[in-house]
């Protein structure tokens, strides 16, 4: 099949043959119908995160089941799926607890002893996040993937896979934010743009968009926003304390700078919660006031939005045939 293949960071992804394994007993192959790329997958190719090369990155995609292991029932040949690099093994602690999207269990990729899932004349190509979704076929663990209604377009399906379950996961499942509250979202790509969609069907009363480009903060409006600000035009910290008469409930930094995510911390409000979205670069240190604490006020990490894949995603795809498709 054929892949685009990541070879050296800062160098474009080269389109090349490679060979695809079959399925293990718990393993599907998927037919890759859309992906999506993430701002994730560009930390990796900027060098930002280490990576082992060769690999196949993309992570946000939807596609049709072409085969299944010999153990798996969830899923039959057809299905139409959305893949998630949130696999969970389904017995560990995290998994048992409700945190699934922590779950770092060895067990959903193939041991290293075995036949790599993708080569390349017989030398592994290494899987990224347990998908490499930039090829025409995935071959994943069960449990990397949901099963979706078939009236669901995948090419909008595939951005459920990251940046919508991301953006709307932290608004909901992370921060918890509350209907009323006060919210504001650093960056209006993808991600940004999920959380301000879910701010506003979580009940939000002001959703605060920030950007630096006027076509995103447009976007922003559309999705929810009710006021935005671009960051070019001044501190956008002292914006939002003018704005909001003392800062925000909750703020969501969705881009993965040192800057910003200093920043969500110091536009909030005593006893409010900054919720880390963005990759910050490996390495990179954040700063914050540590008389702030005395204010109650909160920063927090989020992986995936701390999704629950399998029941969030179809979800979703209620929400959006209820507005829109189809
Ligand atoms: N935590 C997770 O599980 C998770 C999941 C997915 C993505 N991410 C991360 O989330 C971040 C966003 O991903 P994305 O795909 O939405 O990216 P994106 O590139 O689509 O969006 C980033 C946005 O930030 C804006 N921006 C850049 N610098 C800015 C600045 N200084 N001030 C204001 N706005 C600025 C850009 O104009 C753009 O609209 C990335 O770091 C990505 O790796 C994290
Ligand atoms: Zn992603
Ligand atoms: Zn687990």
């Amino acid at each position: 099949m054929k892949a685009a293949i990541f070879r050296e960071v800062g160098k474009p992804l080269q389109i090349e043959q490679i060979s695809i394994s079959k399925p293990g007993p718990r393993e599907v192959l998927i037919r890759t119908a859309a992906a999506g790329v993430c701002h994730s997958d560009l930390h990796f190719i900027e060098g930002l995160y280490p990576a082992q090369t060769p690999m196949v990155l993309g992570h946000e995609s939807a596609g049709i089941v072409e085969q299944v292991g010999s153990d798996v029932t969830y899923v039959k040949p057809g299905d139409h799926v959305i893949t998630c690099l949130s696999v969970f093994c389904g017995h560990c602690e995290q998994c048992l607890t409700g945190h699934m999207s922590l779950c770092a269990s060895a067990e959903v990729r193939r041991p290293a002893d075995e036949e790599p899932r993708l080569s390349h004349n017989n030398a592994i190509v290494n899987q990224f996040a347990n998908l490499s979704s930039f090829a025409e076929q995935m071959l994943i663990h069960e449990h990397a993937l949901v099963k979706i209604r078939e009236d669901m377009p995948l090419d909008r399906a595939a951005l459920i896979g990251c940046a919508v379950t991301t953006g709307v996961g932290s608004v909901f499942h992370t921060a918890a934010v509350a209907p009323g509250s006060t919210v504001a979202v650093i960056g209006c790509g993808g991600v940004g743009l999920s959380a301000i969609n879910g701010a506003a069907i979580a009940g939000a009363a002001r959703i605060i968009a920030i950007d630096m480009v006027d076509s995103k903060l447009e976007m922003a409006k559309d999705f929810g926003a009710t006021d935005v600000i671009n960051g070019r035009n001044g501190d956008a910290v002292e914006q939002v304390m003018e704005l909001t008469k003392g800062g925000v409930q909750y703020s969501f930094e969705a881009i993965g700078l040192k800057q910003t995510a200093e920043d969500s911390f110091r536009m909030l409000r005593p006893g409010g919660t900054a919720t880390i979205i963005g990759m910050i670069p490996v390495g990179v240190k954040i700063e914050l006031m540590g008389a702030a604490f005395l204010q109650e006020k909160k920063i927090q990490g989020s992986m995936m939005g701390s999704n629950r894949f399998r029941v969030d995603m179809p979800r979703f795809i209620d929400f959006i045939c209820k507005a829109s498709c189809i």
